[in-house]
């Protein structure tokens, strides 16, 4: 089995609020209309995160670099922030082996760590750095505009350390970026720095099958062909307008449904699955930054995505989305087959709170507290879909990361806004620029948006 989608308990009578059988055709045209206009829109050629084969040549150049770096580095550092940081700690968490930061280079396979920094919180970056040999390290500097201040902020740091170590840049920094614009591109041409193409047509969040996930993939040795054989499969399976053939149109009207007719806007997605686990802050950022926005009329619309993780939130979240206010789907992420499973033993076998386990195993059992959280939720009037990926390896985690854009896509036609653009997060950026002094930016602070009065603070302290 490859990849499935039950609604079984986005349905009525499983759940009071469900879809009810008179309401399948209404929401098989309401789709029909929303694919429609995705296929009108592409027609414009803007969906390029799903014209993999058209990144065939550098995906090939992808590979050949991470073949020629093997052996000279112990660590890769991706230098990014959103989109171009959130793939990569996904796809390093499913597939390269738990704890691989941690794990010796031999049982790396001679393979190196991989480190995300998203954020600039001086702690973190100062951090990684004491503990990298620099002489052994890669940084790989991912903007697709080339202008974003954490990434360009956290080069400046790199750099320099990089001078006063005095270590060749053009050995230790590769950057995925624009392919003509940008203050990356042009600092790669002046320097020769490596540098990969991140299309023109693919946008931060959409991008993770391009050089922005793959590079960190395939420097980490994972298999970034396979990662983009299983996404094509699962994008020609969910191209058509027909609803009950289309697991990405299923996933996003049925949210979509949810949230508008039954109030329940708020969209948790749970792995129970560790390898899967980070996929879900890549999904949050998916749904969020392409769904919150104001739609055509200029009413602010888009659901909430909550990252949640079965079964650890069970203890955390759970108690919410059993008794708090009906206003969330819960999408369970599931493996149909986990690898190394570990059975659990037979021991104290007189104290009846542990006996009972034993013969079980730890696989086992986080299934059955996922079917068991699913059913609870159901018995609680609450819906919940169910997504479950045949193997956590490449080709299948390719697939539903394909899955999940291809439904966002969806999604935006559903909400009738543009899943691919982000003016909200524009103006925070100027003000931010425009405080620290860049040149194009100046004056932004005093002109732009909703005028905020200097009111004298409010502040309680505490010692
Ligand atoms: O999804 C998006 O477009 C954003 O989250 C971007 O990825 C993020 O702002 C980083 O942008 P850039 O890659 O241009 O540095």
């Amino acid at each position: 089995m490859a990849f499935t989608l039950d609604v079984t308990s986005m349905t009525e009578p499983t759940v009071p609020a469900g879809v009810r059988d008179a309401e399948w055709n209404a929401l098989a045209d309401r789709f029909r209309v929303a694919h429609a206009r995705v296929v009108a829109v592409a027609a414009t050629g803007v969906y390029g995160y799903r014209e993999l084969e058209a990144q065939a040549a550098e995906r090939t150049r992808v590979v050949n670099f991470a073949a020629l770096s093997q052996g000279k580095y112990d660590d890769v550092v991706v230098l990014g922030i959103g989109g171009s940081s959130l793939g990569a700690v996904a796809l390093r968490t499913a597939l390269r082996p738990a704890a691989w930061n941690a794990r010796t280079a031999e049982q790396r396979d001679g393979h190196p760590r991989l480190h995300v920094l998203d954020n600039v919180d001086p702690r973190t970056i100062a951090g990684v750095l004491s503990i990298v040999d620099l002489s052994r390290t890669i940084f790989v500097v991912i903007s697709k505009s080339g202008g974003t201040i954490e990434t360009l902020a956290q080069y400046l740091v790199v750099r320099d350390r990089l001078a006063k170590a005095g270590l060749d840049a053009a050995r230790h920094l590769v950057f995925v970026t624009d392919p003509a614009k940008g203050a990356l591109r042009a600092i790669a041409r002046r320097d020769g720095i490596p540098a990969f193409e991140v299309p023109p047509n693919v946008g931060g969040r959409f991008s993770v099958l391009s050089p922005v996930g793959t590079l960190p993939a395939a420097l980490c040795g994972i298999d970034v062909e396979a990662l983009c054989a299983g996404a094509l499969v699962v994008r020609d399976a969910t191209m058509g307008a027909e609803l009950a053939a289309n697991a990405a149109g299923l996933f996003a009207t049925l949210q979509w449904r949810a949230h508008q007719q039954a109030g329940q806007g708020l969209h948790v997605m749970m792995p129970y699955s560790d390898a899967l686990r980070d996929l879900a802050p890549w999904f949050v950022q998916l749904w969020a930054e392409s769904l919150g926005k104001c739609d055509a009329s200029g009413a602010h619309v888009g659901p909430t995505p909550i990252a949640s993780v079965g079964a650890t939130d069970q203890h955390s979240q759970v108690q919410l989305f059993m008794e708090g206010p009906a206003d969330k789907t819960v999408t369970f992420l599931r493996v149909d087959s986990a690898a190394d499973d570990l059975p659990i033993p037979h021991l104290e076998a007189a104290e009846p709170a542990l006996a009972f386990l034993g013969g079980h195993s730890l696989g086992e059992l986080l299934d059955v507290e996922c079917r068991a959280t699913a059913n609870a939720l159901a018995r609680a009037g609450r819906p919940s879909l169910s997504m479950t990926v045949g193997a956590a390896d490449a080709w299948h985690v390719g697939g539903l990361m394909m899955w999940l854009m291809q439904a966002t896509t969806l999604a935006g036609a559903l909400y009738d806004v543009n899943p691919l653009d982000q003016p909200g997060v524009e103006l925070g950026k100027r003000l931010a620029n425009s405080e620290l002094g860049h040149p194009d930016y100046a004056g932004v602070a005093a002109g732009a948006g909703h005028p905020v009065a200097s009111p004298p603070a409010r502040r309680l302290r505490i010692g």
